[in-house]
């Protein structure tokens, strides 16, 4: 159990990559307290037993994560009920297509409220009490798109290379305290996430993977295991891991 004890906050953990992430913590014994938005009833009913099965204790905090107040709500439930927050996985995210020509600023407002936005609101709350514990770690969900850009994703390309640089910096601010703060930036992985993009771009895709095949959710979530445990996470700060199929090579 590498992770008895400790309480992890993850956004938009109801279903893909951050309910992944979330059932891996639950078999290493964390606590959880995991954020969801905009799903049905019947998935979130599923996220609860799931976690349940694994001997996990987890709350649940239905909310928009671009809301200060569901920050808020997060971190007082996590320190009320479990005293402490060890680790933040920011993964809620979503992703829309529009070739630059045709986007409205509304489409280009709303991916750098959710995508990036929302990392420096749910950052920004914890990092007090993880300053005052001295020991953190932060893990956001960047993505490959980030590093090399993407046809009809240059809103969802600025918002993930923010959340990169963004974890740069916090990462060198906050390393004298214990806190270590990394990026997983995953290729396309089967969730609704990618379900929703058109053919024409997951067949090119498929093409350009070194490993020709989209990754699961399970080839994902061991890295933020990695990441949040000790020691094996320790000295990881600052980088972006990528769980990728060759997409990027760096
Ligand atoms: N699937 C991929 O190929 C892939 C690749 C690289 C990066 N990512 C990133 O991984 C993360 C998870 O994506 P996924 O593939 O699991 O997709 P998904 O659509 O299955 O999950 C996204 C989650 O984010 C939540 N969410 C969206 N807006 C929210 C908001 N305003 N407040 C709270 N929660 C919100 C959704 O409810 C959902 O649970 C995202 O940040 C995504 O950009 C995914």
């Amino acid at each position: 159990m590498k992770l008895q004890g400790k309480t992890a906050i993850i956004t938009g953990s109801a279903r893909g990559i951050g309910k992944g992430i979330a059932l891996a913590y639950a078999k290493e014994g964390a606590n959880l307290v995991l954020n969801v938005y905009g799903v049905e009833q019947q998935e979130i009913e599923e996220l609860s037993r799931d976690v349940s099965s694994y001997g996990g204790q987890a709350v649940i905090i239905e909310g928009d994560i671009t809301k200060k107040e569901i920050v808020e709500e997060m971190v007082q439930t996590a320190l009320s009920r479990f005293q402490t927050i060890d680790i933040l996985v920011n993964n809620a995210g979503i992703l829309t297509q529009s070739l630059l020509k045709d986007m409205e600023e509304e489409q280009w407002d709303q991916m750098i409220n959710i995508d990036l936005k929302s990392v420096f609101l749910t950052t920004r709350a914890v990092v007090q009490y993880m300053i005052a514990q001295k020991s953190g770690r932060i893990i956001n969900i960047a993505s490959q798109i980030g590093q090399k850009g993407g046809v009809e994703l240059s809103h969802y390309a600025a918002a993930k290379a923010g959340v990169i640089a963004f974890t740069k910096s916090i990462a060198l601010e906050l390393g004298k305290y214990n806190i270590t703060a990394n990026c997983i930036a995953p290729g396309p992985i089967q969730t609704q996430l990618v379900a929703e993009i058109n053919e024409g771009w997951k067949l090119q895709k498929q093409k350009e993977l070194a490993v020709p095949r989209f990754g699961t959710v399970e080839e994902v979530a061991p890295t933020a295991v990695l990441l949040a445990s000790s020691p094996d996470g320790n000295i990881y700060t600052g980088q972006t891991l990528g769980p990728n199929s060759g997409d990027v090579m760096l």
